[in-house]
């Protein structure tokens, strides 16, 4: 007997409802009758009572709910109970096809909308429903509560059926406190373990306990019928309210809808559109799917968290730890609706109270992003198209010979023969291995790109990647034949690796590394891992009668089918079903690619760039947003994208710049090459048959603004890199909205055409045609343009700035210290020269920065202490800056060269370093610039004026 149903044991037994009555005792009809009406009496005492009691504070919501569960206690009043407001309608028949007399059927209220909602298909924005659930509708009861200090578990069950098949009728909520700030809430089926997701989550060391006094929330859990809610101890404030109805637990059916404090809602992707949701009855479906970047459809990965502002400007996030289809529905209310057709309801929630907090604590959870190395942070060029490994090696040459930094190179498909995986192309890429050693050469680095579905045509014995694949038997299975799923990707009919199979690591890691033996590429670009198919589930088709090729309920998946360009649902794979795991497809290709690329390359840092994502693939890799188009829009687009990635715990993330599809133009891609040069991943990508856009195939004014971007980029490297490190160490996002830094400020909430660079940088970039001013957001305080040291004051407030051609505004914050470095034409070489300070002053109060330096590559640097990290600190008042080294393990020279001060105020007699007088000069702006220093940064510094 397992301990859960020893625990059952003792539930008390359900009270017998009117319906068992008449069936085993016609004689008790009569009995009924009496009680509706004692009990109508009762109600209406009651609702007088309700209304009274409640006084001017009265929630009309709650009020409204409260009354009307106690009028259908009494088996009445079917009207009032369907007297909802339109935003506070939960849709009751979210599948296609509603009618009244289905509705009814439900138990639902039917009031038809135009267009009915569910009608709609596919769309994003489902409207007003139809059918709707009535205050108090039939749900699961609480039996059996039991609270300790760090938990309280209890049992829920259900008399009555579902609409949908297989409802699990007793259900376990195990709620956690996990820390301070983390609340786990599990409800799962005790008696019949179901899918649960297989990634790998922090749990506390220790469990923190309800009753310590630090616990900033705490939980309320109403018994009939369940509901739940999330509250900030503090002020009281519902983080979560579940009271709405709808919770639904069948099979393939989960569903659970609840009350928002706030209207202000982020994350739940991949998708596109503004970065704050609309909560105009939004619907954003995850199934990771091989999708252009368009509104309203799912896309690549699947990112079930949100986060959420609440009116006080304190923050909060939510996570739901699943990997099957959904739907997430938001609405006026406001509200969210969970509807997932798998698995369970795992959610933990984040209490903040920043929303810097919240992404620190939700990947405390799921990992905190990888280490990149260094050089990872330069230019990478790409196309799908070069056609010998001399045009891929000339993109290089030609784009340092115009002076722009560039330290990656990268090649789609084209290396490959016949687009096989661990091939390449005797004829026209015969020398990639020589491609790679001549990019070594010149200081640069190599990608290439790999897909996981594997060919299955060629002749036994001469294609190791499937015959090794075959004498594993690790390729996902046809569900009923048992033989590998037949599909069709680039290189004709592939089977795809199963990345839960447990030889699948060895598997990759042994291809990986026989491949690097022969070219010596530098870090892996994963790609059409959602998985994606060119037929649809298979070459023969997908079984018909499986529960999991049909469920009852389809989200609203492009396709409009689970198997639409992807492999059969129904197909196994050795830990569980696909249906299950399609969602972390792209993540454990992900985190294998990265364990492979360890192997390769002993002791390297791993990089791995995967189209398809969940979380906790920030620990292994990075992200782009898949196939953009060569459009203003898309050049907007990739903002809120690549912020919604800071949010996911995936910082490495960018927009192929100047878009993959169709020709770009050369205004386009002018302003997307200054705005991609502020992506931590900043590639420039294009689809095979469009005109080549690597900015040396444009004119003069082109390659100038360019190379002037990506020179200030590589010159800010040190400080990208050491925002970093704190996102790979404490979780901190490295690109942000703008509302991270200034949570009290509402003006900020739905900035998405401007975003920072840590706390420091502001970047406004120009986002549309025909322009040569921005009209940015300048949050309270003031900022310094970081090319010319102007001061930008603001009382929180939309300036316009005038933006030429050749420039993208990037405005340092006030109180901060930087440090930058001499730019180069790769980060070989940049990381030789010498380093500069700059600080903006606070007219009162410290300024302050910090760096992290290390080799830039060793996969042990931080494991090992080899790293230096130096804080800074400067007063205007004392006139001084000092810096302290907090840590010294990497012993390579680091030479400040230069020092620049903004906002120094009247012009200083006299300068020095380390008690050195300097020369100095002092602009109109108020900016000294100090030259030709030596000092060692990795001792303790003193720069002193009077
Ligand atoms: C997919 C990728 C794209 C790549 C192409 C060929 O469309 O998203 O980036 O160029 O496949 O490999």
């Amino acid at each position: 007997m397992t301990k859960d149903t020893e625990t059952l044991i003792r539930l008390p037994k359900r009270k017998q409802s009117s319906h068992d009555c008449l069936i085993k005792n016609s004689g008790c009809l009569w009995l009924s009758l009496t009680s509706v009406f004692t009990i109508v009496l009762i109600a209406c005492f009651t609702l007088l009572w309700v209304y009274i009691s409640s006084g001017p504070s009265r929630d009309p919501g709650s009020i409204v709910q409260r009354l009307f569960f106690r009028v259908k206690a009494a088996g009445t009043n079917v009207k009032q109970e369907c007297a909802i407001t339109d935003e506070r309608k939960f849709d009751c028949h979210p599948e296609v096809g509603a009618t009244k007399s289905i509705c009814a059927s439900r138990g639902c209220c039917w009031k038809p909308t135009t267009p009915s909602a569910s009608n709609l298909n596919s769309v994003s924005s489902v409207g007003v429903p139809s059918c709707f659930y009535p205050l108090n509708y039939t749900e699961y009861h609480v039996g059996n509560i039991s609270r300790t200090s760090d938990k309280i578990t209890a049992f829920l069950s259900r008399n009555t059926s579902s609409y949908y098949k297989e409802d699990v009728k007793l259900l376990k909520l195990v709620v956690t406190y996990e820390s301070s700030y983390r609340i786990h809430i599990k409800i799962y089926d005790p008696l019949h373990p179901r899918y649960e997701v297989p990634v790998e989550i922090n749990k506390p060391a220790k469990i923190f306990g309800s009753s310590s006094a630090a616990s900033s929330f705490d939980i309320k859990i109403t018994e009939s019928p369940f509901s739940f809610q999330v509250y900030r101890k503090d002020g009281h404030v519902k983080l979560l309210d579940t009271s709405v109805g709808g919770f639904i637990f069948a099979d393939q059916f989960l569903q659970l809808s609840t009350l928002l404090p706030s209207r202000y809602v982020y994350g739940l992707g991949e998708h596109r559109a503004t970065l704050l949701h609309s909560l105009n009855w939004t619907r954003v479906t995850l199934w990771n799917k091989d999708r252009p970047p368009v509104e309203h459809s799912n896309l690549y990965g699947s990112h079930p968290f949100y986060l959420v502002m609440e009116e006080d400007g304190r923050s909060h996030g939510v996570f739901l730890l699943n990997s099957n289809a959904m739907d997430v529905i938001l609405q006026h209310a406001p509200a969210i609706t969970w509807r997932a057709i798998g698995g369970i309801l795992d959610f933990y929630i984040f209490t903040g109270p920043s929303p810097a907090n919240v992404i620190s604590q939700y990947t405390e959870l799921i990992g905190r992003p990888f280490m990149p190395p260094y050089w990872s942070l330069g230019f990478h060029i790409c196309r799908y198209g070069y056609k010998s490994v001399n045009q891929t090696l000339d993109v290089a040459l030609r784009t340092h010979a115009a002076g722009i930094p560039q330290d990656v190179q990268w090649d789609d498909l084209d290396y490959s023969y016949g687009w096989m995986d661990f091939t390449y192309d005797a004829e026209r890429f015969g020398d990639v291995p020589g491609l790679a050693r001549t990019l070594h050469d010149m200081g640069m680095h190599y990608m290439m790109i790999f897909d996981p579905g594997l060919s299955n045509s060629q002749p036994i014995g001469s294609y190791l990647p499937y015959d090794y694949g075959m004498e594993l038997d690790l390729f996902i299975k046809d569900n009923v034949t048992g033989k590998p799923l037949v599909g069709k990707v680039w290189p004709g009919t592939t089977v795809w690796v199963d990345w839960t199979h447990p030889k699948a690591q060895k598997y990759w890691t042994t291809l990986v590394t026989g491949f690097h033996n022969q070219v010596e590429f530098d870090g892996m670009w994963v790609d059409m891992n959602e998985p994606s198919n060119m037929v649809n589930g298979a070459v023969d088709g997908c079984p018909k009668n499986s529960s999991l090729e049909n469920p009852p309920y389809v989200p609203a998946v492009h396709g409009g089918s689970l198997k639409f360009f992807t492999i059969c649902p129904s197909s196994t794979q050795y830990t569980s079903s696909h249906y299950n795991l399609h969602n972390l497809y792209g993540l454990m290709m992900t985190k294998m690619s990265h364990n492979a690329l360890l192997n390769a390359r002993p002791n390297q840092r791993p990089f791995v760039i995967s189209r398809s994502t969940y979380p906790g693939q920030g620990r292994y890799g990075g992200h782009w947003t898949g196939d953009n188009a060569a459009t203003w829009h898309d050049l907007y687009a990739s903002i809120p994208g690549i912020l919604n990635f800071n949010l996911f715990g995936i910082p490495m993330v960018g927009a192929d710049i100047c878009g993959f599809r169709m020709n770009t133009t050369e205004p386009l891609c002018q302003r997307w090459y200054q705005l991609g040069a502020f992506y931590t991943f900043s590639r420039s990508h294009q689809e095979r048959d469009t005109n080549s856009h690597d900015p040396t195939m444009f004119s003069k004014t082109l390659i100038d603004s360019t190379r002037k971007a990506y020179l200030l980029r590589y010159s800010l490297l040190p400080h990208l890199y050491t925002l970093f490190y704190n996102s790979h160490t404490r979780g901190e996002t490295v690109l942000r909205p703008l509302f991270f830094e200034y949570p009290k400020d509402k003006n900020t909430y739905g900035i998405d055409q401007q975003f920072m660079w840590g706390k420091c940088f502001l970047i406004s970039p120009v986002l549309s045609e025909n322009t040569t001013e921005v009209q940015g957001y300048f949050p309270k305080g003031s900022w310094y343009d970081i090319q010319t040291g102007s001061q930008q004051k603001s009382n929180g407030q939309y300036v316009t700035i005038a933006t030429p051609l050749d420039k993208i505004n990037v405005h340092l914050r006030e109180g901060c210290v930087i440090v930058t470095q001499t730019p180069n034409l790769t980060t070989t070489m940049s990381r030789k020269n010498k380093f500069g300070l700059v600080v903006a002053l606070l007219d009162d109060g410290k300024s302050e920065g910090e760096l992290y330096a290390d080799d830039g590559k060793s996969a042990d640097s931080i494991q090992k202490s080899k790293y230096n990290r130096i804080l800074f600190s400067a007063s205007k008042k004392d006139r001084q800056i000092t810096s302290a080294v907090d840590h010294l393990g990497y012993h390579e020279d680091m030479v400040l060269g230069n020092l620049t001060i903004f906002n120094i105020g009247t012009k200083p007699s006299q300068l020095t370093v380390n008690g050195v007088l300097c020369n100095f000069t002092f602009s109109q702006n108020q900016v000294i610039n100090v030259e030709g220093l030596t000092a060692d940064l990795k001792k303790r510094l003193t720069v002193k004026w009077t």
